[in-house]
């Protein structure tokens, strides 16, 4: 079975939990990849870092195609923290990718950026840092499959959620309706899932609160059942 390359083109019934292997072991890159889509991830999320847009450094599209070839049948969810996004992303096309996100912050023109990406075969997403306003993004909110919205300061897994990304969430939900995936990336956990999903995320992204635990298994079901749980945010 290929992946289903209409993921983040048709609403979920329920929130998805993408597993970000930025935090799995490198050295087993693979194992832990796999391990993860056994126990609930429906996608694996990729940060790319360019020591540049972002203060680290990540993986390449090597790191990209290796996690294809084991993983055939995953979902890949590029998000790319670099300077020049137009440069890579037929790179990390070529290496499997399924979708690619970059940033509102590094482009001068998003729209002409989504129209080249999709013609590539990819879903494309609209990320944007959690200082950025809601203004930055209103032009494009039509053009994106995915809007991702960060909520921790990018370059970095294990940091604190910062509360505004929900009313950044909630604004965007607002607007675009059921036509477009909205991503929470950072800092998501048990505690603040029902929260995401509530304020209108359905794609939650976790690293550490998956890959940083003893038991992959627990930590993945306690994001899902956090997920599930209804709580509004007014
Ligand atoms: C941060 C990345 C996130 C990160 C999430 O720059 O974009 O995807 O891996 O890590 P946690 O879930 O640990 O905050
Ligand atoms: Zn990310």
């Amino acid at each position: 079975m290929a992946p289903d390359r209409e993921l983040f083109r048709t609403p979920p019934a329920r929130a998805m939990l993408a597993a970000s292997i930025f935090s799995a072991d490198f050295a087993a890159l693979g194992e832990a990849s796999l391990a993860a889509l056994k126990v609930g991830a429906s996608l694996l999320h990729v940060d790319i870092m360019d020591g540049h847009f972002v203060p680290n450094l990540s993986m390449g599209p090597l790191v990209c195609a290796a996690v294809r070839r084991v993983c055939p049948d995953a979902f890949l969810d590029v998000h790319l923290m670099v300077t020049n996004p137009k440069e890579f992303i037929p790179a990390f096309v070529k290496a499997g990718a399924n979708s690619v996100s970059f940033h509102v912050e590094a482009v001068k023109n998003p729209k002409e950026l989504a129209a080249f990406a999709r013609d590539l075969g990819v879903s494309v997403g609209l990320a944007s840092n959690p200082q950025t306003p809601t203004a930055a993004i209103e032009p494009f909110l039509n053009d994106f499959d995915l809007h991702l919205v960060m909520s921790v300061h990018p370059g970095f897994s294990g940091q604190g959620f910062i509360e505004s990304a929900l009313e950044k969430t909630k604004w965007i939900r607002a607007r675009v309706g059921s036509r477009a995936r909205i991503e929470m990336d950072g800092g998501v956990e048990p505690s603040n899932g029902a929260r995401c999903v509530g304020a209108g995320a359905d794609v939650l992204v976790s690293a550490s609160a998956l890959f940083g635990k003893p038991n992959l298994a627990q930590a993945a079901k306690d994001l899902l059942d956090s997920f599930s749980t209804t709580s509004r945010v007014d």
